[in-house]
């Protein structure tokens, strides 16, 4: 027999899992990274632009084909249209077999920052520490090598705790820990911003962050990083959100419940970013240089910057220990969704048993993450990231729009969520979904594929994106169409929809 359809406890419950979701990794380094290298202040502009035109309506979207179809992404999407139940087996297969693997050995990494801080153990020379010592990283993606210890069981921990979390169950798993974990977080995430703005030289760090350089703001790729910076961190095109939203009770404030996680989230990033450019200020002000030559790299940021730092400032052991401890649990919020809305699929087609099922996959999800534990891990993260980020989630977006505004008619979402919801939905929305954000999407998707072709991204040979990248994408979609074409072990299909189409 199959289990019945998990719910949650309460709406608060939802909104904290979805903020759970939502803030992750990507809040903390990513969005200070990206504001940092597009113009501090200047990138909250077109940051606050996409979260208002395309973040906030997709986010709407996907709660109300969720809770209004009453099913996971693959669910849903063949309630709306039979042939398009590929789609949503596409996006829970490449978080699930992609997205989730790397995420795990990220989350893994913090956990042994987390443990190395008590004594500043990476020494005098964080990057070479972390490059050289920690990843021991080889010459290059072909170049496999060994696995490094104390990552993989790392890995291997995060994993059990993923697997508790998430075999607990929706009610009892999920929102439990998230009950504590965000209220943890943003605890912490205060105390490391009050005390990073008392750091001499914060004053310039903060100025940095806040005052708009201009003449950024007019270059295209600060757009298309927002853009894609609010899609990622808002976990669209995951079927992550389609999935939580699934397990709501009949009356439950769809509209309103997407703008507290959309503001939340956003606001969580905008806050962390204080304690990121006080420690750059501190930083900079420290060494005698200027904040722009703080950093050279994305990772750099989390795993060199703030290891540099917490060496010079006092009680600079505690202060780090509580930020990798913050992405720790910033990190496994949002890997149980991940791992949430793959099982939800499953179940809702195949009709299998949570548990023995959420076993399965954690020890396959485990033994995916080896891969990116070894010497050449990082590369493979890099690459994989690159491609499932840069085509998967965007092309799940551009289909997700066109499906339901076009081949669909939209109207019944937007009465389903005005018909439940205390802030109503207009016309704008409609026109969002059906044109804009389609077209914001494609612009970003050509403009990808352009860099892709013009040269091999971040200078690796064509023969490894190629293997690892494009084929990684590939697999998975293959992956999507043998799920899809897989006859349906369950009646939810035929089941009713909140508000059936007349
Ligand atoms: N929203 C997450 C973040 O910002 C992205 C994510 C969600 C990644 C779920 C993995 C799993 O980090």
């Amino acid at each position: 027999m199959a289990d019945k359809r998990s719910q949650w406890k309460s709406e608060t419950g939802f909104v904290l899992a979805a903020v759970g979701s939502a803030i992750g990794l990507g809040n903390i380094w990513r969005f200070s990274y990206m504001a940092y290298e597009n113009g501090g202040g200047a990138f909250l502009i077109p940051y606050l632009v996409a979260l208002l035109t395309a973040g906030i309506p997709l986010l709407l979207l996907e709660f109300a084909i969720g809770h209004e179809r009453i099913g996971s992404a693959p669910l849903a999407y063949s309630k709306i249209n039979k042939n398009w139940e590929w789609l949503g087996w596409w996006a829970v297969t490449f978080v699930m077999f992609g997205i989730v693997l790397y995420y795990v050995v990220i989350i893994a990494w913090c956990l042994n920052f987390f443990l190395l801080s008590f004594n500043l153990g990476w020494g005098g020379d964080p990057n070479n520490y972390f490059f050289k010592k920690f990843l021991m990283v080889s010459k290059g993606p072909s170049a496999i090598g060994e696995i490094r210890t104390r990552i993989f069981f790392a890995v291997a921990f995060i994993w059990v705790l993923n697997w508790i979390i998430v075999y607990r169950g929706v009610e009892k798993g999920i929102e439990i820990a998230n009950r504590v974990f965000m209220p943890l977080l943003f605890i912490l995430t205060a105390v490391l911003v009050f005390w990073a703005l008392s750091l001499k030289g914060a004053g310039e760090g903060i100025k940095a962050y806040l005052t708009p350089d201009f003449s950024k703001i007019t270059k295209p790729k600060v757009w298309i990083d927002a853009y894609s910076q609010i899609f990622f961190t808002l976990s669209l095109g995951f079927g992550i959100m389609i999935a939580y939203a699934s397990y709501l009770p009949e009356k439950s404030n769809i509209s309103r419940n997407a703008y507290i996680i959309a503001f939340l989230n956003s606001g969580y990033s905008i806050f962390a970013g204080f304690a990121t450019f006080s420690i750059l200020g501190y930083m900079a002000s420290a060494q005698g240089v200027k904040i722009s030559e703080v950093v050279s790299q994305s990772i750099g940021l989390a795993f060199v910057a703030y290891p540099k730092a917490m060496s010079l400032i006092p009680g600079g052991s505690i202060f780090g220990a509580i930020f990798f401890f913050c992405l720790v649990v910033a990190g496994l919020s949002s890997s149980i969704s991940i791992i949430e809305a793959f099982i939800s699929a499953m179940v809702d087609k195949f009709g299998y048993r949570r548990k023995p099922l959420i076993t399965a996959v954690s020890v396959l999800g485990f033994m995916g993450s080896v891969i990116f534990t070894t010497n050449g891990g990082l590369y493979w993260l890099d690459i994989v990231d690159h491609f499932l980020t840069h085509y998967g989630l965007v092309i799940v977006g551009i289909f997700e729009c066109i499906l339901v505004g076009w081949f669909f008619k939209l109207e019944v979402i937007r009465r389903h969520i005005n018909r439940i919801s205390s802030i109503k939905v207009g016309v704008l929305w409609s026109f969002l979904i059906r044109y804009f954000v389609p077209v914001i999407l494609i612009i970003i998707l050509l403009g990808d594929l352009y860099n892709e072709i013009s040269k091999p991204y971040g200078g690796y040979t064509w023969t490894s994106l190629i293997l690892i990248g494009r084929d990684w994408v590939l697999a998975t979609l293959a992956a999507a169409f043998v799920f899809a074409s897989r006859p349906w072990r369950t009646e939810k299909r035929n089941e009713k929809n909140r508000e059936s189409i007349v």
